[in-house]
């Protein structure tokens, strides 16, 4: 199996992570919440320089206009225009290391709504502008809260940016999902009163994951409609940190009218071949396919693991949720200590 990853280290600031192999170097490293030396990153300041020790690159010496023939000879790379090509790589950094991006201590951020868009009954995504000034770690697993005067909203809104290749706030836009509240019309009160080019305030980001995020076993994710946008940001954590070990997540849904991120799910499987995903249909006609199954996921589990001993276990949702899915996955053997539960209240 190919390596899609890149094991990167730098010595002398004692650093060692691993990064895609597609991203350049200053890219890769920003969704690892390590910053690098640069600037332009369009190959023009030389900010970026570091001389490789160890490994190959693909270098875009096209967009070059700093390098000498003696930094080239003396395997001097620009960073940003650069993709690792060997599974390992050992860089010296040429200029000093730049302050580290901070890692979301919540603030308030005044920011213009780009966009509101319905994706299903009870979903938003809103886009964001973001000022480039706030240069903090936005994980897709963190989350945000909109704060509008006069309106009190407990949820969590998660920022998706399943579309952006990179994640970072630094390209001035974060997209966050919102979901209906349990509580409060939240959704339906954002969809009609925030609208394109006004200015609300954003609190954030929080921090929200306990799971691990380097897995040493086959990994089952189960969730219900309602908890499927954090469980589906869970998964693409995982499987873009490097994860091999074959993941599968199972979601629950009324109808199939209710499907929602069904194209992300495709996408992601498309793109990692350890991760498949099967949907349960609760209210359907017709025939069960290899994706779509009939009835709740407690029925169904068993007919695709027979034993989940050797598993992960990741449950999201509301409480009885939680305890009818633990009590079926129990009696398919899986271990207690594998169990990870997240309750959505
Ligand atoms: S950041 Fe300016 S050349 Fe790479």
């Amino acid at each position: 199996m190919i390596n899609k990853f890149t094991n990167i280290k730098i010595p002398k600031y004692k650093l060692d992570y691993s990064i895609e192999k597609n991203k350049n170097i200053v890219q890769g490293s920003l969704t690892k919440n390590i910053k690098l030396p640069f600037s332009c990153r369009s190959g023009v300041c030389g900010t970026c320089k570091a001389k490789i020790i160890q490994g190959n690159v693909h270098a875009n010496n096209k967009i070059n206009h700093v390098l000498t023939e003696s930094d080239i000879n003396n395997n001097i790379i620009l960073m940003c225009q650069a993709e690792p090509v060997s599974d390992l790589l050992e860089l010296e950094i040429i200029s000093p290391m730049p302050r580290q991006i901070q890692s979301g201590k919540p603030r308030e951020i005044i920011s213009e709504i780009l966009s509101v868009k319905q994706i299903t009954p009870e979903v938003i995504d809103i886009s964001i502008s973001v000022s480039k000034r706030f240069y903090f770690n936005l994980n897709q697993l963190s989350y945000m809260e909109i704060l509008i005067p006069g309106l009190e909203i407990k949820e969590k809104y998660y920022i998706s940016n399943f579309d952006k290749k990179n994640n970072q706030s630094n390209d001035g836009v974060i997209n966050i999902l919102v979901i209906k509240s349990k509580n409060l019309d939240v959704n339906e009160y954002l969809n009609k009163n925030l609208i394109a080019g006004e200015v609300i305030t954003l609190k954030g980001p929080y921090a929200d994951n306990n799971f691990p995020n380097f897995l040493t076993k086959p990994t089952l994710l189960l969730t219900n409609h309602t908890n499927i946008i954090k469980t589906l940001i869970i998964v693409n954590q995982l499987l873009s940190s490097g994860c091999n070990f074959p993941i599968m997540l199972i979601s629950y849904f009324n109808d199939k009218k209710d499907i929602f991120l069904m194209e992300e799910m495709h996408k992601l499987q498309f793109l990692y071949k350890n991760f498949s995903y099967k949907i349960t249909l609760q209210n359907q006609d017709g025939s069960n396919t290899s994706r779509f199954l009939l009835g709740s996921i407690s029925k169904v589990i068993n007919k695709i693991f027979p034993d989940l001993s050797s598993h992960y276990i990741y449950i999201n949702g509301d409480e009885s949720f939680l305890i009818e899915i633990r009590k079926k996955i129990i009696e398919l053997e899986a271990k207690e200590e594998n169990i990870y539960t997240d309750l959505y209240n």
